[in-house]
């Protein structure tokens, strides 16, 4: 009998997140998939969530329940053109977000997530700062570390679902709920963050609710974190019906249940070269030294 474990991340649809062993953001995600010592650990989630299982968890068996479920924003950028881009700056370090291909990871010296973003770069020692591949994030890492140089990279890069919050989405809403706190995530364009009561990650939105239990929130992040603030705590939640990530939808209850019941083709198991692996690692657990 193979010891499964199932990883799921707040996105995820309703029927997936009802499946989870455990249920968070990409940070808490990491830090679960380090300790799990069970055979195989299912990712529900994107691909870069999968391959920051295999980094931190090398010798299980990592399995994703559908292998085109793809971040969209961290498809964008690759490796060898943040190390072209580096050279430009030799003086800066450069800050992985958590949505990166493992190669990406490899060639940076510290990754972040979007909890603890502006902690790795206000702790870093060097003033300048390469911050890839979220400019949104970057923008929100800048207006809140002082004396320090964020240079964006790549050119747009940014994530579609969020990008496409606007001010005007978010003040159409406050102007129908007049009443709900005002709650964002960093990738949202600058003006929605300063707009908000709160900015954080999907676990500290959550966390926010759970503490101040408000009645009623207008949450600008992907719809399916709205599922389990209302299943979990009650609190109801408002959000822009055009927040819907495709990438994160891809995988559905069906294709988590067939892996459940042994079914795991080959192209389903994340599999890395043993020497990006530790690459990678390096610069994630960079992350948790800088963190403590
Ligand atoms: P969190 O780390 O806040 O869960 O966000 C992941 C993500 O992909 C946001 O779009
Ligand atoms: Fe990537 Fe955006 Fe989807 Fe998050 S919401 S997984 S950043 S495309």
């Amino acid at each position: 009998m193979i010891e499964t474990v199932v990883l799921v991340h707040n996105y995820q649809r309703p029927e997936v997140q009802l499946l989870a062993d455990f249920l968070g953001d990409s940070l808490e995600l990491a830090m679960k998939a380090r300790e799990v010592d069970a055979d195989r650990i299912v990712m529900c989630g994107v691909d870069f969530m999968a391959e920051v299982v295999k980094i931190l968890n090398p010798d299980r068996e990592v399995v994703i329940p559908d292998h085109r479920a793809m971040c969209g924003m961290a498809m964008r950028l690759r490796a060898e053109d943040l190390r072209e881009f580096r050279r430009e700056h030799p003086d800066a370090a450069v800050v992985a977000y958590v949505n990166t291909t493992a190669e990406v990871k490899a060639e940076a010296d510290v990754m972040c997530t979007s909890a603890n973003a502006v902690e790795v770069v206000s702790k870093l020692p060097e003033d300048e700062v390469i911050f890839v591949p979220d400019n949104n994030l970057a923008a929100w890492v800048d207006a809140n570390v002082e004396d320090k140089e964020v240079i964006p990279f790549p050119g747009r890069g940014c994530c579609p679902v969020h990008h496409a919050i606007t001010l005007s989405d978010l003040r159409e809403l406050v102007a129908r709920h007049p009443d709900a706190d005002v709650l964002v995530h960093p990738e949202c364009p600058l003006e929605v963050c300063r707009a908000a009561d709160h900015v954080g990650s999907t676990s500290q939105i959550y966390e926010y609710c759970k503490e101040r239990q408000p009645e009623k929130i207008i949450m600008g992040t992907e719809v399916g974190l709205g599922f389990r603030i209302e299943r979990e705590l009650g609190v109801e939640v408002i959000a822009p019906d055009h927040a819907v990530c495709p990438d994160m939808k891809v995988i559905t209850g069906e294709k988590v249940e067939r892996v459940l019941d042994g079914r795991v083709p080959e192209p389903l198991r994340v599999e890395l070269d043993r020497d990006l692996i530790v690459d990678a690692e390096e610069t994630v657990e960079e992350m948790f030294r800088i963190t403590g």
